[in-house]
């Protein structure tokens, strides 16, 4: 499956992207960048030296935008740290991004390729609704969209909006609009997709650079919810991948989202019409339930095929 992973790296995200270039079944083309986690510099730079320390230099990055389509900027160094990878240190790339920038990425993979392409994204929708835009004929050229955002009736950002919608209600709705297939994994279910401490240790424990990497983005992201009470690092990112190549461990509903981008109390919200009050056509479905061991097996399966492939024969990740 040919995809493109729009996201703004981030602690989550940095699992994600361990998850999705372990397996085989994905044929990555691009990560294309946004604001979120940090800023755009910060993602851009946080995409490029993954991709280094994994040796997938042949990966385009393509830096997008910085701001939502309203050109308002929030992010979040109180979860993700000042770089957006909090106390990891990966180490510096000479790499550069591609020349392209993330919407003419976006439709140049998706143009060039014989097959759809599905986009996987983890943060704020803006260069996905942007292309979506600007070019309505990459409507019917992509498969699918896996989206981290959201949620049925509950929020981080307010009482009903989850940060990736809520950064960029506008764009959300564009995509959510679009006519093309989309899986949203919101908070309801990425709340449930916890990886517990001594899960984080014995992911440590297989002990490769990739097992170190992954081990410490949990634990770095754990800190922020422990402080909240939680018995378990919800790996929000994670579930997008997931929901795309192992459909069986989520159930899911199909249904209608609207996106609400003027209330004064529910910008962001995704309102998601369990019981079809609208009838209008259902062009969601939306993960409500996983198999939390099965994500758990699934994220490590990965780690151990990623280190199986990867060259990663640099410096060490020590998480300082
Ligand atoms: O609300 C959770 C989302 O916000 C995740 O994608 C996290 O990485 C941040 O972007
Ligand atoms: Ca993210």
């Amino acid at each position: 499956m040919k995809v493109i992973f729009d996201c703004d790296p981030g602690l989550d995200d940095g699992v994600a992207l361990i998850a999705a270039f372990g397996s085989d079944d994905l044929d990555i083309k691009a990560i294309t960048t946004v604001f979120g986690c940090s800023t755009v510099e910060n993602t851009t730079t946080n995409a490029l030296k993954f991709l280094d320390f994994i040796g997938r230099e042949d990966v385009k990055v393509a830096k997008g935008a910085s701001m939502s389509m309203e050109g308002k900027t929030d992010i979040a160094p109180f979860v993700h740290g000042e770089t957006g990878f909090k106390n990891i240190f990966l180490p510096e790339t000479k790499n550069k991004p591609y020349e392209k920038n993330a919407i003419e990425t976006i439709y140049e993979v998706v143009m060039e390729s014989d097959e759809k392409t599905f986009i996987i994204t983890t943060g704020p929708l803006t260069n996905v609704g942007q292309a979506i835009s600007r070019y309505p004929d990459l409507v019917e050229r992509i498969g699918g969209i896996s989206i981290m955002g959201g949620a049925i009736g509950m929020g981080n950002k307010n009482p009903v909006a989850e940060a990736n919608i809520w950064n960029d209600p506008i764009a959300a709705k564009i995509v959510f609009d679009s006519g093309i297939p989309i899986t949203m994994s919101g908070l309801n279910v990425t709340f449930k997709a916890k990886v517990y401490e001594k899960e984080i240790e014995e992911i440590k424990k297989i002990g490769t650079p990739i097992a170190k990497l992954a081990a410490g983005f949990l634990q770095a992201h754990f800190e922020f919810y422990k402080a909240q009470g939680f018995d378990g690092d919800p790996v929000h990112d994670l579930c997008a991948v997931a929901s795309l190549v192992k459909k069986d461990i989520f159930t899911m509903v199909h249904c209608h989202v609207d996106v609400e981008t003027k209330g004064e109390f529910t910008k962001g919200e995704t309102v998601v019409d369990l019981q079809n009050k609208y009838g209008k056509v259902k062009n969601s479905f939306i993960c409500t339930d996983v198999d939390r061991d099965a994500f758990v097996e699934f994220l490590k399966d990965r780690i151990v095929k990623l280190s199986k492939s990867v060259y990663v024969e640099k410096e060490k990740i020590d998480g300082k």
